[in-house]
């Protein structure tokens, strides 16, 4: 196990926490004003994280999406809660959490529109083909105007279709009416339970609900926006992607494993649709096999809520969380309230 390495030890400090990744300011500075923060000296493996777990040493692991918190972890662990640096939490199982008494905490809000914009970015970069142009120019291929040269597809008129609709759907809606797109959207593709005029909002009458069938075979772009969980893991699959038009485009920026890989792989060799634009992997860092090859797709690094002031916003939240959690407190985004109450 790797040895944890810590400033000066404080003896007044009562709170513990275990960060698994540093975070940014004003994060850090939050954290060891408060209590005692360790840090791993080196590589954090999934058998020093169980360690730190169950080592009773910590009120407060604060995690990030890389860090593995399935059952065994959570059964074995003493310590009062996890405060994830992510508004996801698939990385950690919160049933199991909740009946271990882990309060779980997140950064939900705070990364809305940066990530609708990237969202944003993918649909524009695929459609007029930004990265194929830019390696052009690039390699010096670029020798002057011509009516044929790298000629892609308008976004206005288009039909955006959204898989899901909470908060980064809705924000990716509001741009995609700015830029003239029909925008749709199927709110829970798992139950398809009805929208009312409540979750529509600002955007009633500039957005329409529709079924999952119609929402798969009628978008001109298909972005996903759902959660990762049993019910939308490889939601898009093959029959998905061949339901598609082939002058489709579809778009990630939620998580990898809600869309079959390979299977995005083989349709778009086979053109089933047209392009994609990720900034999510099944299996990251590893992208599938051919991916990297493929000119039609537009791949970014899980950016989504990489802005400077987002992160520290992010790491903010996640502090207060811990600090809370910490306390014997229900921190302010806890995402299981009730595990304190079993
Ligand atoms: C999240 O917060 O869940 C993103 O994927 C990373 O910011």
């Amino acid at each position: 196990m790797a040895s944890y390495a810590s400033p000066a030890p404080d003896r007044s400090a009562q709170r513990k926490f275990f960060v698994t990744t540093p975070i940014p300011e004003p994060a850090m500075t939050m954290l060891r004003r408060s209590g005692h923060v360790d840090l791993p000296s080196g590589a954090l493996s999934d058998t020093d994280l169980e360690c730190a777990c169950a080592s009773g040493r910590y009120d407060v692991i604060v995690a990030q999406l890389n860090d593995r918190f399935d059952r065994d972890v959570l059964d074995a662990a003493r310590i009062r809660g996890i405060s994830n640096f992510a508004v996801g939490y698939n990385n950690i199982d919160v049933e199991h959490a909740t009946a271990n008494g882990v309060m779980v905490a997140n950064t939900p809000e705070v990364l809305t529109d940066a990530t609708a914009d990237i969202a944003m970015l993918l649909i524009l970069a695929t459609a007029r083909r930004a990265v194929e142009a830019d390696t052009f120019m690039r390699s010096g291929q670029f020798d002057g105007w011509k009516p044929n040269l790298l000629l892609g597809h308008d976004i206005t008129d288009r039909t955006l279709g959204l898989v899901g609709f909470g908060r980064i759907a809705r924000a990716t809606a509001r741009r995609a009416v700015a830029f003239g797109m029909n925008v749709i959207f199927c709110a829970r593709p798992s139950t398809e339970r009805p929208t009312d005029t409540r979750d529509l909002a600002d955007l009633a009458g500039s957005v329409r609900s529709v079924g999952w069938d119609e929402l798969v075979t009628t978008s001109d772009f298909l972005s996903v926006h759902v959660p990762l969980n049993e019910q939308t893991h490889h939601l898009v699959n093959a029959a998905v992607l061949n339901a598609m038009k082939p002058s489709s485009i579809l778009i990630n920026t939620a998580r990898g494993p809600i869309v079959d890989e390979t299977a995005l792989v083989s349709a778009l060799e086979s053109k089933a649709i047209a392009a994609a634009g990720l900034d999510v992997y099944e299996d990251e860092p590893r992208m599938a096999t051919g991916l990297a090859q493929l000119p039609n797709t537009v791949l970014l690094p899980h950016i989504g809520s990489a802005t400077v002031s987002v992160r520290a916003e992010m790491a903010r939240l996640c502090a207060l969380n811990a600090i809370a959690i910490a306390a014997g407190t229900i921190p302010p985004h806890a995402v299981n309230p009730q595990a304190w109450d079993l």
